[in-house]
C-alpha cells in the first residue's frame, strides 16, 4: 500500500473499532469484563457511635459557623469535627472497636440534614488499622438514615456499601447522641 492509503486505512480501522486501550466496548464486552472480576466478599458490621458535644471532654467540637447559623431553624452552616468512639454495645463504657473521625455540618435550609464526611477507623481484631469512608446525607430526625460507604483501606480496599444509622438515644439540650450503625460492605 502507498503511504496515504495506509494511513487512511489505519485511521478508518481505529475509528470503527469499538475499543479503547484494548477494552471491548460492546455490551457483551462490558459483561465479560464484569465476569472476569474476582468475586467480592460481603462484610457486616454493627456498632454504636457516641457523639458527645456537651461534656467535660467532648468528642465532637464546633469548628465553624455561618453568620446566619444561630438564626437558622436548621442551624445551617454549623460544622463540627469529631473523633467519636465506636463501641460494641450502646453503653458508653462498652468495648471500643474504633473511632469515627471526620466532619459533619448542617447543610440544609429546609430540614435538619447533615453532610457527613468521615472515616471509620477500626482499632481491634482483624480490622485493626483498616478504614471505611462515609460520605452521606444524614436526616437525623428520620428513623433510618442511609449513607454510602464510598471506599476503604486495608482489609476494606475498594470497599463500597451502605451504612444505616438509627438514633439510640439523643438529648435535645446537650445535643449528645448515641447512634446505632449497621454497615454492609462489599470488598475483595
Ligand atoms: C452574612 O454575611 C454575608 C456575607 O458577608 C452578608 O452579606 C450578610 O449580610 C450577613 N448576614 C448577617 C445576618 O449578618
Ligand atoms: C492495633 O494495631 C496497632 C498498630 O499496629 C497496635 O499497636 C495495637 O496493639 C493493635 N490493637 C489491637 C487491639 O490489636
Ligand atoms: C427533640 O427535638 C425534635 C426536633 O425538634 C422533636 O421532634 C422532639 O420531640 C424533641 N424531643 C424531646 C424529648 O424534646
Amino acid at each position: 500500500m502507498e503511504k496515504p492509503m495506509l494511513m487512511a486505512f489505519l485511521f478508518l480501522s481505529i475509528a470503527i473499532m469499538p475499543s479503547i486501550h484494548g477494552l471491548d466496548l460492546s455490551p457483551k464486552g462490558v459483561e465479560e469484563w464484569f465476569k472476569a472480576l474476582p468475586s467480592e466478599k460481603m462484610t457486616k458490621l454493627h456498632f454504636y457511635f457516641h457523639d458527645t458535644v456537651t461534656a467535660k471532654n467532648p468528642s465532637a467540637i464546633q469548628i465553624a459557623q455561618a453568620n446566619i447559623t444561630f438564626q437558622s431553624p436548621t442551624g445551617f452552616g454549623l460544622l463540627r469535627m469529631m473523633d467519636n468512639p465506636l463501641t460494641v454495645k450502646p453503653e458508653p463504657n462498652s468495648e471500643i472497636i474504633g473511632r469515627a473521625q471526620g466532619i459533619y455540618g448542617s447543610a440544609s435550609f429546609e430540614d435538619i440534614g447533615l453532610l457527613m464526611t468521615l472515616n471509620l477507623v477500626f482499632t481491634t481484631g482483624n480490622y485493626n488499622g483498616s478504614t471505611l469512608c462515609i460520605l452521606g446525607h444524614n436526616q437525623i430526625l428520620h428513623e433510618y438514615r442511609e449513607m454510602p460507604i464510598v471506599g476503604g483501606s486495608g482489609i476494606f480496599r475498594l470497599a463500597r456499601g451502605i451504612a444505616t444509622a438509627k438514633t439510640y438515644q439523643a438529648d435535645n439540650i446537650t445535643q449528645n447522641a448515641i447512634v446505632e450503625y449497621h454497615v454492609v460492605v462489599l470488598h475483595y
